[in-house]
This record gives structure tokens, sequence and C-alpha cells, in this order.
């Protein structure tokens, strides 16, 4: 079942109100609901990195970007501007896989921000993580490609953008926020829908 979590119903939608407490404040308050294992989806520009870093502020978690665990053969494909295959893809996920779980084993929540388009792609990351939730944040061509034409990235051409909205197999099963929002609302949003999970998922 989809549930859909509109950042704009989120008491802060301008981001004007101080976030949530960073480093060096008072702990961060870990919702009671709050899952072990998230992982940020959705298509490149559309905030992973930027939304799951605050997600993992909020929720107390550490917060790892699937782009740093690239091996360097997948780097240069991508520099080059050619889309990854799924056999590029298999040992990165499931480093991404092992990572999440030596976290989940030690008490230490995560906030994996991940591409993770296809279906196939997510189950390689639960693989022996039943409790893992995945936040999806989607938005239009038009507003993500004019963010990451603002954004250099390291290797991601706005080019790719494109085969990035072909690849992308929505998830029935995700929070699912809309990215016209500021970070802080979008993960105030997410932090709802996951916490809130158990009301949501109820049958009317
Ligand atoms: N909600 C937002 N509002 C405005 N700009 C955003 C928002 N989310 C991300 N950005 C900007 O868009 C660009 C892409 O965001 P990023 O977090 O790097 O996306 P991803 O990790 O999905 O590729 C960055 O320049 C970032 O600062
Ligand atoms: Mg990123």
């Amino acid at each position: 079942m989809s549930r859909s979590c509109d950042p704009r119903d989120a008491a802060d939608p301008g981001g004007a109100r101080a976030p949530a407490p960073v480093g060096g404040g008072e702990a961060p308050a870990r919702g009671a609901g709050a899952p072990l294992a998230v992982v940020v989806m959705g298509v490149s520009g559309c905030g992973k990195t930027s939304v799951g870093e605050a997600l993992a502020r909020r929720l107390g978690a550490r917060f790892v970007d699937a782009d740093d665990f690239h091996p360097p053969a997948n780097v240069e494909k991508m520099r080059a501007g050619t889309p990854l295959d799924d056999t590029d893809r298999a040992p990165w996920l499931a480093r991404l896989n092992a990572v999440m779980r030596h976290s989940v084993a030690k008490g230490e929540p995560v906030v994996l921000a991940c591409s993770a388009l296809k279906a196939r792609y997510r189950a390689a990351l639960a693989e022996r993580l039943p409790g893992l939730r995945v936040v999806h944040l989607a938005g239009s061509f038009e507003l993500i490609s004019a963010r990451l034409a603002q954004r250099q990235h390291r290797y991601m051409p706005a080019s790719l953008l494109a085969s990035q909205f072909e690849a992308l197999e929505a998830p029935q099963d995700a929070v699912t926020v809309d990215v016209d929002a500021s970070v802080e609302a979008l993960a105030e949003a997410a932090a709802r829908g996951l916490t809130g999970a158990r009301e949501a998922v109820k049958e009317p």
C-alpha cells in the first residue's frame, strides 16, 4: 500500500523554524516507532543527500551516502556519462546492505541515501534486513533538473537524469514525499511518515 506524506502539511513548510538539534546540542530524540534502517531513494538530484542527512539528525541516526561506496570502475563509468548496469551495481548494493546490517546489529539507527530506483535494487538492500523502511523523494523532471543544473556533482552529469526517470520503479510500500518543499520540511515529513507507520498502514 502506498503512503503519501505531503511536506506542505508539515508545521514548518518554509523551514523558518529552528530545525532538529544538530551535534553539540541536546541529543536528538529517537521517535518511539522510528525504524533502525531507512533508505532515502529517488532519482539523482531529488535531494537524497540533503534530506537524508537532515532525517538522520532527526532520528539520531548514522548517515551513509551510497555514492561514497561505489567501486572505482563504477565511478569512471558514471564520469563518462554511461549508466551502470546490474552487474556493476551488485557488489555495491551488497556492500551497502552489509554496512546497514552492521549498524543495525550494533543497535545504531542508520539512514542510507541511495537512488535504489528499481524494486530489485531495494530487495538487495533489504537482504536480511526485514525492518528496512524506504522514503521516496518524488518530484517532477522540471524541478529536479533545475536543481541539478545548479549543482556540480562529482560524477552525475545532468544528461543522465532522463535515464533515471525511465529506470524509476516507484515503490508502493514507501513513505513518499513531494520534493517541492524545504529540506527540513521534507525531513520532518519523512520522519512523521516513518514513525506514524502503524496508523498509516491500517486498512480503512
Ligand atoms: N528540498 C530542496 N529544496 C531546495 N534545494 C534542494 C532541496 N533538496 C536538494 N536541494 C538541492 O538540490 C541539489 C541536489 O540535492 P542532493 O541532496 O545532492 O540530491 P541527490 O543526493 O538526490 O542527488 C543540491 O544542490 C541541493 O542543495
Ligand atoms: Mg547525493
